[in-house]
Order: C-alpha cells, then structure tokens, then sequence
C-alpha cells in the first residue's frame, strides 16, 4: 500500500483517505463523496481496530460486512479499498502508541480509558501507510475529529484533514453502524437525541449562554423518554476542547446517551 500510494504520488495524483470501520452506511459514503470531489485517488480503509476497544467492549461483535462495503465504495466513486488484517497492522512485537494527554482523557476518553490513543495510533498508522494528501473524518464523531486534528498538528503530519457533515436517517438520529444493535422502537426513542440538540440552539438564540442551564432543559427534555438516559452531556470550546460554562465562539455541544444498553453519540456545532 505504501510503494503505491508513493508512485501514486510521483505521479502527481492528489491522495484522499476515509478511514473506516466498515459496516458502511450513507454516514460513511458521504465522507467518500466528499473525498472523490477533491482528490483523483480515494483510498477508504476498513479496519476494526482493537487497540480502540476497552476489555468489555464490542471488538468481536462488532458488524463487518465487508462485500457490501466494498460495492458500497466502488459505487461512491474510490479507488482503492485498504482492508488489512490485525497481524499486518498490529506485528507481535508492536510496542509504540501515541498518547493523546488530556484530550484523549475527557468525554469519550474517560469513559473509554485507551479508546483515543487506540484510534491516535491507528490513524498514525493509516496517513503513514497510504500517504494521503488529505483524509475526511465525520463531525458525528467530534472530539474524535478534534483529537486527530491536534495529532496532525502537534506531530507534524503532512496532510489536510477535512470535516464531513453528521448524516442522519429520517428521523434525524445520526447513522452508526451500532444502529444494528437496536430495535425500531429504540430508533424511534433516539429520534429525542437530535430535539434536545435543537433545543439548545433554540436556547441559546433566546440568549442563554450557561452550559448548566442548557444542559437542564437537556436532561429533562431526554429523560422525558422512559428508556432513555444521559450518560453526559458537555460544552466544550470546537478549537481545543476546552470544556465552557459560559458559551461563547464556536462551541460543540455533545452528549451520550444510552438505549437498551447501547451509547448514542451526537453533537452540534454552534457559532455564538
Ligand atoms: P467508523 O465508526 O467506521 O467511522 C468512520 C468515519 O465515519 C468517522 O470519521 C466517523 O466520524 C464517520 N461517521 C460515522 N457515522 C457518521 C455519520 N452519521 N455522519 C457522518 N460521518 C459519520 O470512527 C471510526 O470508524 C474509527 O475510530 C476510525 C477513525 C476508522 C479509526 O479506527
């Protein structure tokens, strides 16, 4: 992959990576959309990584379904589909992870201990080993978007890396490939996910600008669903992660929450 990516490169081809799980849903093939616009060569890996998955978490349950993914890709408009196998990515004697410091520690880091310097790791494996010019990364997964960025940046990484939008299904709840663990009644449930984000603009437009307020209203407005509960909901400044009590400049509100066990991830962007 990598002798390619560099006579790709010699070439003069623009090299563009989305880096994926697989399980591939329209969340995803945005992202590739997005990659096939700017780049001539798109590369999407499918790799379930295990070094970002804690001890009781789902590594070996989680959805592959990788001939599907791969008619997905070649209809998206990519070019090439790097698919390795754990020994490739992970040798016996691999040793070296990259350590996110707080950032990786806070939200999903804290209660996913290792889950960023899991991904950090795997994603300085990836931009290594296909030499993009570029590679796109979902909002829906912000502070995991936050984090690569400042790797990319603090590591000297030579690449761009590119925001795609949150997807969502119809009813508004962002696309996961976790979706597979639910049933349609909790799809529905979930539908309170996206409300309660809106509920902060609304808020925020009325001119509240306490983090403890809007996340009342939050709370409320999400518990109201029997079956649903809040893991956290949190404020923090889209730059740095910085977490806010007072909202201003650009923030992201994020929240978890939690239906028949499974953890539903969400996030808006709001310019004060
Ligand atoms: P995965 O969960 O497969 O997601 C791959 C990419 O798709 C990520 O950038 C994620 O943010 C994006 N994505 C997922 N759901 C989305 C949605 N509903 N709308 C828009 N984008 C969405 O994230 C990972 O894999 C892994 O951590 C990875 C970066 C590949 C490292 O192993």
């Amino acid at each position: 992959m990598q002798a390619l990516s560099e006579s790709l490169r010699l070439d003069g081809k623009t090299i563009g990576l989305v880096p994926t799980m697989g399980a591939l849903h329209d969340g995803h093939l945005k992202l590739v959309e997005k990659a096939v616009k700017r780049a001539d060569i798109v590369i999407v890996s499918i790799f379930v990584n295990p070094a970002q998955f804690g001890p009781g978490e789902d590594f070996s349950k989680y959805p592959r379904a990788f001939k599907s993914d791969c008619l997905k890709i070649e209809r998206a408009g990519a070019n090439i589909i790097f698919h390795p196998s754990v020994d490739d990515i992970y040798p016996p004697r691999f040793g070296t992870y990259i350590d996110m410091g707080w950032m990786g520690e806070m939200l999903e880091g804290e209660r996913r201990p290792g889950h960023f310097k899991g991904v950090a790791t795997i994603c300085a494996k990836l931009f290594n080993i296909t030499k993009p010019h570029f590679a796109v990364f979902g909002q829906k997964d912000g502070q995991q978007l936050a984090v690569i960025r400042q790797m990319v940046r603090d590591l000297n990484f030579n690449l761009e890396i590119i925001k795609g939008p949150i997807v969502r299904t119809k009813e508004g709840v962002a696309m996961s490939s976790r979706h597979a663990y639910l049933s349609e009644n909790d799809l529905v449930k979930a539908q309170v996910i996206k409300l309660s984000l809106e509920l902060a603009r609304r808020l925020i437009k009325r001119g509240i600008r306490s983090a403890s307020a809007i996340e009342r209203w939050m709370r409320k407005l999400i518990e109201s669903v029997p079956g649903v509960k809040v893991d956290y909901i949190a404020f923090n400044r889209w730059d740095d992660l910085a977490p806010l009590k007072k909202l201003s400049g650009e923030v992201m509100i994020s929240l978890v929450v939690v239906i028949s066990g499974v953890r539903l991830l969400d996030n808006t962007i709001v310019k004060i």
